[in-house]
């Protein structure tokens, strides 16, 4: 009876969340990108939802329907995605980074479709790196003053653990959470391992909908009380 008095976990908190990968133009057919499914960013933004937040989820190209009651922002590129974000960033108090972002784009984007020249050669790409979206807003004022929960993702095939406290260490962020592999993508379960300021710990194996909602009430329990 008590229970049911009690506020949701994140009422009345407002989510901003990443998800699936990111396109990168080549030419207009062509492009480069990677193997998320957004699977994971998608079951958090209903996860959240449930939860009682008001959920912003900025997705990358993926064949997913939107969880109901969800603000979703379609984008195509690690640019793209990194405007959408800043422009919800300030009025949320929890960053979840869940999107595989590609960390290289080409250079430069053809307008034409670049063709064979004949000459059996093929082109040489020159790439640049994308901006790092989850670094650049862990390392804004509101974030450093504890007022924007920022939690990254990892997909690592080797020493998981160890690369995640470096990559929570470099990427500022409170919390950060690996993928236990071997292989996540397009899979609809996973297992994953938290890193935060206290150690780790293991949600073991389950689907990805009972891992978001896991990661949700473990991601309220670290946000300051209001
Ligand atoms: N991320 C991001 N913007 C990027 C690259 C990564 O926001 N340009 C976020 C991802 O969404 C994820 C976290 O940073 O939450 C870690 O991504 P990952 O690819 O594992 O780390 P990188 O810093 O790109 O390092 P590397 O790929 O070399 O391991
Ligand atoms: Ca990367």
């Amino acid at each position: 009876l008590v229970r049911h008095f009690q506020p949701k976990a994140l009422a009345g908190r407002h989510v901003l969340i990443t998800a699936g990968p990111t396109f990168e133009a080549i030419d207009p057919v062509r492009g480069l990108t990677n193997r998320s499914s957004g699977k994971m960013g998608f079951a958090l933004a209903r996860a959240a939802h449930e939860a009682g937040a008001q959920v912003t989820l900025v997705a990358g190209p993926v064949a997913l329907p939107t969880p109901r009651g969800v603000q979703r922002v379609d984008v195509v590129s690690a640019q793209d995605m990194q405007r959408a974000v800043l422009a919800s960033a300030d009025a949320a108090d929890v960053f979840i980074a869940a999107a595989a972002v590609a960390d290289w784009r080409p250079a430069s984007t053809s307008d034409q479709k670049i063709k064979k020249d004949g000459s059996g050669e093929a082109p040489t790409l020159a790439f640049v790196e994308n901006p790092d979206i989850l670094a650049g807003v862990a390392a804004s004022p509101r974030a450093r003053a504890g007022a924007l929960y920022c939690v990254g993702f990892a997909a690592e095939s080797h020493d998981l653990l160890a690369h995640a406290q470096a990559k929570r260490a470099r990427k500022g962020v409170p919390l950060l959470v690996g993928n236990i592999g071997p292989d996540t993508f397009g899979r609809d379960d996973n297992a994953l391992l938290l890193v935060d300021e206290a150690g780790s710990t293991e949600l073991p194996r389950a689907g990805k909908l009972a891992l978001a909602r896991q990661l949700v009430t473990e991601i309220a329990r670290r946000l300051p009380r209001r």
